[in-house]
C-alpha cells in the first residue's frame, strides 16, 4: 500500500492519538485516554501514517499476563476507514505479540465482524479473568459491559521455534 507505513508511536504523535481516540471515546466506540495514559503507555503503540508522517490511526498491544495480550485503542481516521489500515495497525500488534511469546491476544469491542475477519472469535468475558479485575473494575460501565470478548490463538513465529528447538 503505497504511502502509508506502520512504526512504533514516538512522543510527537501523543496530540494526533489522544485526538483520533478522543472522537471515538464521544461516539462511546472505545475507552477515552488521557494524555497521562497515553505518554505512561506510548510504548504499547503503533501509529499509521502516509506519506507526510501524518498519523492516521493507531492501535495498542497491552501485555496482561503470562502468555495474554489485549489489543486497545484502535482508531483509523474516518476519512481513510475500509482501505485496510485497520488490518495493518491490528496486524501490526499481532506480530509484535507472536515475537513476545504471547500465546492469545483479546480484545473487548463493539466491532466483533472486523476482529473476526482477522481470524479472532468470540469467547466468554469469563475466560479473562486478569483482564476484568485489572483494568475493567475501573471502566464507567462495568459490571454492564456491552463489548464483545474477541479472543485469537498465536503460532509463534518459525524463528523463535527454531531457537527453542535448537536450545
Ligand atoms: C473498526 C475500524 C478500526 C476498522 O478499520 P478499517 O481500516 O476501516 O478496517 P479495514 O479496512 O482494515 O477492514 C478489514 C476488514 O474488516 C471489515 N470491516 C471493517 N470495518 C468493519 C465493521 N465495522 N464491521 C464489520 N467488518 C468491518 C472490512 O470490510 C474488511 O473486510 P475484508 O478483509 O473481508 O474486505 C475503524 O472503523 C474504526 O476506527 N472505528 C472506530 C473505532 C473503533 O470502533 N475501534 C475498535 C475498538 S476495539
Amino acid at each position: 500500500m503505497p504511502g502509508y507505513h506502520i512504526r512504533k508511536a514516538r512522543v510527537h504523535d501523543v496530540k494526533a492519538i489522544h485526538g483520533l481516540i478522543y472522537k471515538c471515546a464521544q461516539k462511546e466506540l472505545l475507552l477515552a485516554r488521557s494524555f497521562h495514559q497515553l505518554y505512561n503507555f506510548l510504548r504499547d503503540f503503533v501509529v499509521l501514517t502516509d506519506g507526510e508522517d501524518t498519523v492516521l490511526g493507531c492501535c495498542a498491544l497491552s501485555i496482561c499476563w503470562e502468555g495474554l495480550g489485549e489489543i486497545r485503542s484502535l482508531v483509523v481516521d474516518p476519512g481513510h476507514e475500509r482501505q485496510g489500515l485497520g488490518r495493518r495497525l491490528v496486524t501490526a500488534c499481532l506480530d509484535e505479540a507472536r515475537e513476545l511469546g504471547l500465546a492469545r491476544v483479546f480484545t473487548l469491542t463493539y466491532v466483533p465482524g472486523f476482529f473476526s475477519r482477522l481470524g479472532f472469535a468470540e469467547v466468554g468475558k469469563d475466560v479473562l479473568p486478569h483482564k476484568i479485575w485489572a483494568d475493567c473494575i475501573n471502566c464507567p460501565k462495568f459490571p454492564e459491559c456491552d463489548e464483545t470478548a474477541m479472543l485469537i490463538e498465536l503460532i509463534a513465529p518459525a524463528n523463535l521455534e527454531t531457537t527453542a528447538s535448537d536450545a
